[in-house]
């Protein structure tokens, strides 16, 4: 089923997740349904927050459906080391439209969980790494405006007021 993906202002987007503790067939529905809504986008990461749900858990797919084996499920991940940094575009499926150079770290290594709990260390480099910051930042009520100057964000901002007026957000 494709869930209806909260857009920038909706509260939701602005809160802590919660820890995922139950690795149950409900879990398993909910993964189910962000791959389809990711892939239906399309986009490359998914966070729970951006369907509403207020979990640690997203979905990851760099190759948008292509290769089943590129599928990650993360559930509580935490990043443990980063390791130097990059620059480039970054959207956001919950902010449609507009992209922004954001500096990441060029390599990250995240901890966390599977979908049936299990542990995950996942090293990750160039576009991972930063969509695995991007996911995690989400899960923490963060978007990648948050990470422009002040100006470059007011400008996005005041733009966005003008669609949510005009009834195109
Ligand atoms: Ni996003």
């Amino acid at each position: 089923m494709i869930m209806k993906i909260l857009k920038y202002g909706a509260p939701e987007l602005r809160v802590q997740s919660e820890r995922v503790t139950s690795f149950d067939d409900e879990l398993k529905k909910i993964v189910v349904d962000m791959f389809e809504t990711m892939y239906s986008s399309p986009g490359i990461g998914l966070a729970a927050p951006q369907v509403g749900i207020n979990l640690q858990l997203s979905t990851i797919d760099l190759s948008v459906g292509a290769d089943e084996g590129k599928r990650i499920v993360l559930c509580n991940p935490e990043i443990v080391s980063s390791e130097g940094s990059q620059r480039g575009d970054e959207g956001c499926l919950s902010i449609p439209d507009f992209s922004e150079s954001v500096t990441r770290p060029l390599k990250v290594v995240v901890r966390g969980q599977g979908i049936d709990g299990e542990e995950l260390r996942i090293e990750a480099e160039g576009l991972l790494a930063r969509c695995l910051c991007h996911e995690i930042d989400h899960l923490n009520g963060i978007l990648f405006i948050d990470h422009l100057s002040s100006l470059k964000r007011t400008l996005i901002k005041n733009r966005i007021r003008k669609l949510v007026k005009a009834g195109d957000w």
